[in-house]
């Protein structure tokens, strides 16, 4: 048997005829696609001298589809003499016919037409000879029929010109018998099988040639998100610069550790329920390190190591309900509440990069939740100049240099500070981040030793993305309208290129 039906038809004819056949030919002859004719050529090709095949280009004339409705319904020219009654029309009228303006001009260089200017109401258009000839029409029936080698040149290219006729090149395949020509050739096979080779029937099969040169198959594996690939870089520059990953994984979290701790006042506007996600079920965390509370509320309420505190009744129920996190600075209150319990006091780098939530209105730079890269010092005598100087080595490892730092406010750090970068592109100062020196009345009832500074700033993951992966609206890069092909092709990421 040979490779398939329309091959072993092939052969058929080519056995039965004299010297060779044209696939295009063939393929109308079993009313096929020229297509399927090809494929079998080329399978009988593979077999090797089974059969010769010369690739040649045919030059075909066909109509388009203007083209197609011209040849049943005629030229434009020629409706319109055919929709002029005897008393004529008025030109205004005539043009708004479907044919009207290409017709009427067609029809006033052929002479089939002519227009009387001053006839009442206005240029009216009458027939200037009896009957026509629509040669346009007969011209497009030819090609139609198969016959375009009958007109000439000159023709076709006028029919051409309007965009009656198209010129397209097909590849056909010349086919003859090749020097081990035979209608009954065997299906070669593709792989060597167990079976054959326990019967000792692979003594006889044919095994189809390698193909050195086809493609393989692409193997599909895992792909990764923008998002994390951002992340590796940012993990890899923390680590880098001699930070420990603190613990982030927990999406729910405590008022106390997301707000409380960090000496937050519980009538703060972000408590609201507008900005923060707060949980029903369990609506309130129960385990929490009792001492330190006690601290906390007392600095809250009353004040203490040098500062007034807040001055007002402050509530365990309102540092109990639970959250979704806002921000990742919850994570850092804990690994420094840890790092207090550790006596003596040893210096600590610790950086995050993980999922945070806000109940914000959505637009093209904003979720609902969104990532958070935090970076934390903890050492004796740090200074906002220390700060400064950390934030330039971690942007530079970024690419980002020329960094401007513009005073700001956060309930937990004083001084704070927004960072600043020149945007080359954008053509103007884009904050990259917010940073700051936390309050002693956040650090001392963690119990962290008096003269300890702790210095901090964070940044969201999904901006550097956006602007590294030239994405420029949020939804393109997070939830249910990503392109996942988007997601397949992005490159690897490096930040400092
Ligand atoms: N938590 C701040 C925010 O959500 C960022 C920040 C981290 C600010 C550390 C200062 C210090 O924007």
């Amino acid at each position: 048997m040979a490779d398939g039906p329309v091959a072993q038809l092939l052969l058929q004819r080519l056995e039965g005829g004299d010297g060779g056949l044209d696939s295009l030919e063939l393929a109308s002859a079993l009313g096929l696609d020229h297509q399927v004719v090809v494929g079998a050529v080329k399978s009988l090709q593979a077999l090797g001298e089974v059969i010769e095949a010369e690739l040649r280009s045919t030059q075909r004339w066909e109509l388009t589809p203007e083209g197609q409705e011209t040849a049943q319904d005629g030229s434009h020219e020629a409706r319109v003499f055919h929709s002029l009654p005897p008393e004529g029309l008025v030109q205004s009228e005539l043009m708004k016919l479907p044919s009207g303006k290409v017709g009427f001009s067609k029809a006033m260089s052929n002479k089939w037409i002519r227009v009387e200017k001053n006839a009442p109401g206005g240029p009216r258009v009458f027939r200037a000879v009896d009957s026509v000839q629509d040669l346009v029409q007969a011209k497009l029936r030819l090609v139609q029929e198969g016959e375009a080698e009958h007109l000439s040149e000159k023709e076709r290219n006028e029919l051409k010109k309007r965009k009656l006729l198209s010129e397209m090149t097909l590849k056909t395949y010349w086919v003859s018998k090749g020097s081990a020509f035979s209608t009954s050739i065997s299906k070669q096979e593709a792989e060597l099988s167990p079976e054959m080779i326990s019967s000792g029937s692979w003594r006889d099969v044919k095994f189809k040639a390698y193909n050195f040169s086809s493609k393989g198959i692409l193997p599909e594996g895992g792909h990764l998100h923008p998002l994390m690939k951002v992340r590796t870089q940012f993990r890899q520059i923390f680590l880098e610069m001699g930070f420990t990953e603190m613990p982030t994984d927990n999406f729910i979290e405590s008022s106390f550790w997301n707000f409380d701790a960090l000496f937050q006042p519980q009538q703060h506007p972000a408590r609201d329920q507008h900005d923060t996600f707060f949980l029903k079920d369990p609506a309130e965390a129960l385990d929490f390190p009792m001492d330190y509370v006690e601290r906390v509320k007392r600095i809250h309420s009353q004040g203490g190591y040098g500062s007034q505190g807040y001055k007002y009744d402050w509530k365990m129920e309102e540092a109990q309900k639970n959250l979704l996190r806002t921000h990742t600075t919850a994570a850092s209150a804990r690994a420094l509440y840890r790092l207090a319990q550790k006596k003596p006091f040893s210096p600590a780098k610790y950086f995050s990069i993980d999922r945070v939530f806000r109940n914000e209105t959505l637009d093209a730079t904003h979720l609902a939740e969104f990532h958070q890269i935090e970076g934390v010092v903890a050492d004796y005598g740090l200074t906002l100049g220390h700060l400064m100087g950390i934030l330039k080595e971690f942007f530079t490892k970024l690419g980002i240099t020329n960094l401007r730092f513009k005073p700001a406010y956060n309930p937990y750090t004083e001084p704070s500070m927004e960072v600043f970068n020149y945007h080359q592109g954008l053509k103007k100062w884009v904050e990259v981040g917010n940073s700051g020196v936390f309050r002693p009345e956040m650090l001392l009832p963690m119990g962290l030793p008096e003269g300890i500074s702790v210095i901090a700033w964070g940044l969201s993951l999904e901006r550097p993305t956006m602007i590294k992966y030239g994405i420029n609206n949020i939804r393109e890069l997070v939830g249910h309208k990503v392109n996942l092909q988007m997601v397949y092709d992005n490159p690897l990421c490096r930040l400092d290129t």
